[in-house]
């Protein structure tokens, strides 16, 4: 074969597809349940709105986008979340005159050029909402119980939440700072890439997967316990209403995610059945993200989940099988096979699903066809049926059969 598919990329064939279909189709349930709206941005956008938005130095940013330049020498990038461009698209069409609380929710691929591995793709796909225009923290746990609801009503059933802090303009400085001097006392005892976050990215060093650097940096001081009395109290609020729920979580004083927008609330959902690459979902707070794009200040809130990792959670599997046609029309010779094809336009006019053989095979070859498609029904037309225009519709599962008039074939699968 002369061509394959890139590295980190994947078909999603008939068989898998259904199980994406319906995936698709709770979430659209869910978030009408929740009146979250779609909204479909274009899959690449100007490549500052994701610098400017995701943040410089961070992983996304710094080494994982497809950015290229265009004929009229502009770079572009193909998008890497979801975030950035409905903001963008918010702003741009003035979305917050019309509703001042204003939420979306998007489906739809993101490209990152990450070392592929299960879990991990160039190519995968997120769904995502995005609530603008309130900074109450109503909203925080709206998103997480609206990601929860998707999960469970996917099939995954067992997944743990973890909240953080990541606190605002007015705290994090003085926090960072304690923070990298304590960091430059450990500097040496760090992994070279912890080091080179010293002083770019402090919070990300804590939230370093290497266990060396876990234990070093153990007991260092945390964003949440040095919150502003206003990210503290938002932070008390979000936590008192998941306890009045009875939702189960963990505060993870950790937890940083890799991109820059956040504020104030961080959050992650995770499953043990998904292996190193364990984040199903990722979200939380960024209240400064429309002022960065030049736009006015606009509290927000949001998460995406990746849906290649909530089917590789799902608990049940393996309910996909593509739907079989409805009516199978066998033709024997030339000019059956002609009547068949006409009747199966008209029929599929009607909205029946109809299938034929296109390879002029026998019989036999055509039988075992409408049963390897599951066909519910097959119709065999040969010389005696051209003539007396009388069919025999045989029903595949029960093997049972009726003789009805050939123009009579929708009435009768009706
Ligand atoms: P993120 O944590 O970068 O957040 O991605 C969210 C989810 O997308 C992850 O938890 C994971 O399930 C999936 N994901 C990310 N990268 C990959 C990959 N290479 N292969 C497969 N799945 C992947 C965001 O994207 C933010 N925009 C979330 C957000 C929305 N925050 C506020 N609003």
């Amino acid at each position: 074969m002369k061509f394959r598919s890139i590295k980190g990329t994947k078909d999603i064939l008939p068989g898998e597809v259904e199980t994406w279909q319906q995936v698709e189709s709770t979430i659209r349930q869910i978030m009408r349940v929740y009146n979250y709206h779609e909204i479909r941005t274009p899959i690449f956008e100007t490549t500052s709105l994701f610098s400017r938005s995701i943040g410089e130095l961070t992983d996304i940013v710094s080494k994982e986008m497809y950015t290229f330049t265009d004929r009229s020498d502009e770079s572009l990038t193909l998008r890497p979340e979801g975030t950035a461009s409905v903001l963008r698209a918010y702003l741009q069409n003035n979305l917050g005159e019309l509703a001042p609380n204003t939420k979306l929710y998007y489906i739809g691929p993101m490209f990152r050029q990450e070392r592929p591995q299960a879990g991990r793709l160039r190519q995968f796909h997120q769904f995502g909402a995005e609530a603008l225009g309130s900074s109450s923290p109503q909203l925080d746990t709206e998103m997480m119980l609206l990601a929860r609801d998707i999960l469970r009503s996917a099939g995954v059933e067992s997944f743990d939440l973890k909240v953080n802090s990541v606190g605002c303009q007015n705290c994090r400085p003085a926090y960072k700072k304690l923070l990298v001097a304590e960091l430059k006392r450990l500097q040496e005892k760090l992994t070279l890439e912890s080091q080179s976050r010293i002083e770019k990215n402090p919070l990300r060093v804590l939230d370093s997967k290497n266990e060396g650097d876990a234990r070093i940096t153990a007991h260092l001081p945390l964003m949440k316990d040095h919150l502003c009395k206003e990210c503290a109290d938002h932070f008390g609020s979000v936590q008192s209403i998941l306890r009045s729920l009875s939702i189960p979580y963990a505060i993870d004083g950790r937890l940083v995610r890799g991109l820059d927008y956040y504020t104030r609330t961080a959050f992650e959902i995770t499953s043990s059945a998904l292996g190193s690459q364990d984040a199903l979902v990722g979200g939380g707070r960024y209240d400064l993200l429309t002022e960065e794009l030049g736009g006015k200040a606009t509290p927000g809130v949001g998460f995406a989940a990746g849906i290649e990792r909530l089917i590789m959670a799902l608990d049940k599997k393996g309910i996909a099988r593509p739907a079989g046609p409805k009516l199978f029309l066998i033709g024997l010779d030339e000019p059956s096979r002609s009547l068949t094809f006409l009747r199966a336009c008209e029929l599929r006019e009607k909205g029946i699903s109809v299938e034929l053989d296109y390879l002029g095979r026998s019989i036999k070859a055509q039988l075992r066809e409408a049963s390897r498609q599951q066909a519910d029904y097959v119709i065999v037309v040969g010389e005696r049926e051209l003539q007396t225009k009388s069919v025999s519709l045989k029903e595949m599962k029960t093997g049972s059969e009726k003789k009805i008039h050939i123009d009579e074939i929708a009435a009768a699968l009706r």
